[in-house]
């Protein structure tokens, strides 16, 4: 129990700093790198996300109060970041790669996509 807890903990906050962390680099960089750091960012979200969830059972079951409400509105916010990211900057990736769209315009949406997900992991 106790070991599980300090792997899960460990491996949440280590995905997670670098999940927001990159996120932060490319709103402020305006999407450039976005190709390469897309699925090491996608991975970690991946694993911030189950990290968390099994985080909340073994500590935070059977309860719903102040802190597990707080910590709901936090998850939430980390989905719609990864949602957005997915679905916003995968797509000018995707068209980046197959050379359908125009380079800064894909660039500023994947600029774009970071900055909502920056927002939503403050
Ligand atoms: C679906 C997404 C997420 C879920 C379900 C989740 C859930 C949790 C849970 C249950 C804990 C343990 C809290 C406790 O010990 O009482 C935790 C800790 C933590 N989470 Fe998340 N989290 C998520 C996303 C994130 C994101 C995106 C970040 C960073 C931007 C983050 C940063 C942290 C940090 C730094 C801790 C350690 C703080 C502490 O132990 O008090 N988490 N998370």
């Amino acid at each position: 129990m106790q070991i599980a807890l300090i792997v899960a903990l460990s491996l949440h906050i280590l995905s997670s700093v670098f999940w927001a962390g990159t996120s932060f680099v490319l709103a402020r960089t305006g999407g450039i790198g976005g190709e390469q750091l897309f699925r090491p960012q996608m991975g970690a979200a991946v694993i911030a996300v189950l990290s968390g969830g099994y985080l909340g059972h073994l500590v935070h079951a059977g309860s719903f109060g102040t802190p597990e409400q707080l910590l709901a509105v936090g998850a939430l916010a980390a989905l719609v970041a990864a949602g957005v990211q997915g679905a916003i900057g995968g797509g000018a990736i995707r068209s980046l790669r197959n050379g359908k769209a125009d380079e800064t315009d894909a660039r500023s949406r994947i600029a774009t996509a970071q900055r909502i997900a920056a927002a939503l992991s403050r």
